[in-house]
Order: structure tokens, then C-alpha cells, then sequence
């Protein structure tokens, strides 16, 4: 696996698999890679003959306070698993690389709505910073397919949403939440956790597969399961953001009827912010 951290080279790489008309992915990530990263990876192997998986800790999506300067940080051991995860090439570029005119006067891409909801609404500006970062990237690497965690549920919905609005010849992949052997789901910030919040983080599975089973088993007063399971939540974490039944193609409330639901949560465990989310489809 190659890594590259400026665009000529990167360019050249890509261009090259596609007049061999291979088909390129891209796995986005800020790095400090787990299981859930890697599984993108060999998402992307599935769907693509190549791989470029990018590392790109974006200051625009962090709000003031929160963790951009201590963000952890593995390059060699990062580059070490995407290699044995089959990645092709590694693109690592630098603060400069990504924005060559500075942050401030960086063309930024907005969406509007969906944005301002759930995490949008408890971290003001986080997704204007994804997407303008995801749009550079994908600008920068020229896939054909880009692969999402279900983990960021909203983020991938946005994402898409940019995509289909501004019209890119890109395909947007979503694979599969991965969790530690206890449902904690795989995050970088779960390094950060102590022995007494690792232990108290699992709660946010139990409490969502508990709402969403209420949800399967027909239960369709949708506040009150909300309300339950945002209290039971609450006794194992420091705070609640929130805990909200949507419906999964744009996180609108639902209706009674059918289709496909998400039950997400976002809590602070001490001042770690874990997300996690569990679908569940109604009949
Ligand atoms: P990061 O948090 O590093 O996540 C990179 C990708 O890995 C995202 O698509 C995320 O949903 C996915 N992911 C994280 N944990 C996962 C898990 N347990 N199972 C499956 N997939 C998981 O998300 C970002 O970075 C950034 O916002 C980025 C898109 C790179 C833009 O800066």
C-alpha cells in the first residue's frame, strides 16, 4: 500500500486505475482506526478493484471546546491495518493540502434542514464542516464509490443528500455498525473512556435495542418509548443529548404506516460524547 499526502501523486495513482477501467472507492476517516474502519475497507473491496482510504483529522468539524487538538492521532499503526485490510493507497494530506486558501476563506458546501437536527442541533456547524471536507476529498480523489458507517447514521444521510443534490457521479455505500463482544459500538472516542465509563457506555445499546424492540413488537406511542428509554438511559450516563425515534430515510418523525425506522441516541459519558443507533423496520 502506498500513502501520499499531496494531490499530484494521488492524482496520477487514481487516473491510472481508471483508464485501466478499474472502479475506485473512497473510505473517508480521521483515523485511529478500529474494526469499524477496517470493515469499510473491506466493504469498499467488495464493491471496487481499488481502495483509497483517506486520514484527515478536519478542524472545521469540530465545534470550539471540543477534542480537535487532543483527537487521537496513529499514522504508522493506522497505515499498518489499512494495508493488511487490503486498502490500495493511503491519502494523508496535511491541514494546507485540504484547504490551500486557509480556513476562513474556504469555499464551504451546506445542507441545509437535515442538518440542524440531532447532532446538528447539539453541535451547531459540525456537518457544514463534514460535508465541505467530504466534498474536497472527493473532489481530491475522484471515486466512483464512497463507503459510510451506519455508525454516523445522519452523516451518511447527509452526505448522500449532498451528493444527490449537487448532482456527483458517486455511489454511496453504507456498511454495517460494528460493536465491541458487549454491543459498545466501535468509536475512536471510546479510547477516552475510564473503567467505570467503559462499563456504564454499554448502556446505550441496551437502552436503544430495548425502544427498538417496544417499536418491532408494535408498540407505535413513539414519545413515550422515547421518554422511557431516554430516562433509563440517563441513570447510567452524565447526560442525555438526545434518544429519537425517526424515520431513517430523512430522520423526520414517523408517521403510523411502514417502513423503515432508527432509534438514535447521542450521551456524554463524563465528557466523552458516544453515538449509536439500531433500525427497525415496521410492517
Ligand atoms: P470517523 O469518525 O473516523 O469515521 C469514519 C467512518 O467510519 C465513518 O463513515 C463512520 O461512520 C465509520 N465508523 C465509525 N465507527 C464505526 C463502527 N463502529 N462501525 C462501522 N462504521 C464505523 O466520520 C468521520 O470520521 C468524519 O466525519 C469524516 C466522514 C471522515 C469526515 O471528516
Amino acid at each position: 500500500m502506498q500513502t501520499v499526502s499531496g494531490k499530484t501523486v494521488l492524482r496520477q495513482a487514481v487516473a491510472g486505475w481508471r483508464a485501466a477501467g478499474e472502479r475506485v472507492a473512497i473510505v473517508p476517516t480521521m483515523g485511529s482506526l478500529h474494526g469499524g474502519h477496517l470493515s469499510l475497507v473491506e466493504t469498499a473491496r467488495r464493491i471496487a478493484d481499488r481502495v483509497v482510504a483517506t486520514i484527515f483529522v478536519n478542524p472545521t468539524q469540530f465545534g470550539p471546546g471540543e477534542d480537535y487538538a487532543v483527537y487521537p492521532r496513529s499514522l504508522d499503526s493506522d497505515a499498518d491495518k489499512l494495508a493488511a485490510a487490503g486498502a490500495d493507497l493511503l491519502f494523508a494530506p496535511s491541514v494546507a493540502a485540504v484547504y490551500p486558501f486557509g480556513i476562513e476563506q474556504a469555499t464551504r458546501v451546506i445542507v441545509p434542514g437535515m442538518t440542524e437536527r440531532l447532532c446538528g442541533a447539539s453541535r451547531p456547524g459540525h456537518f457544514d464542516g463534514v460535508t465541505s471536507v467530504v466534498a474536497r476529498l472527493f473532489a481530491l480523489v475522484q471515486p466512483d464509490v464512497a463507503v459510510f458507517g451506519q455508525k454516523d447514521f445522519q452523516q451518511q444521510l447527509v452526505i448522500r443528500r449532498m451528493v444527490e443534490d449537487l448532482g456527483l457521479p458517486i455511489e454511496v455505500a453504507v456498511a454495517p455498525i460494528v460493536r465491541e463482544a458487549d454491543g459498545l459500538a466501535m468509536s475512536s472516542r471510546n479510547a477516552y473512556l475510564g473503567t467505570d465509563e467503559r462499563q456504564a457506555a454499554t448502556a446505550i445499546y441496551q437502552v436503544l435495542t430495548a425502544a427498538a424492540e417496544e417499536v418491532r413488537c408494535g408498540n407505535r406511542d413513539f414519545a413515550a418509548i422515547e421518554e422511557n428509554a431516554a430516562s433509563k438511559l440517563a441513570k447510567s450516563v452524565s447526560r442525555v443529548e438526545y434518544l429519537a425515534i425517526r424515520r431513517a430515510d430523512d430522520l423526520a418523525p414517523p408517521q403510523t404506516g411502514s417502513g423503515q425506522l432508527v432509534v438514535l441516541a447521542a450521551a456524554l459519558i463524563g465528557k466523552v460524547r458516544l453515538i449509536d443507533n439500531v433500525l427497525v423496520d415496521i410492517g
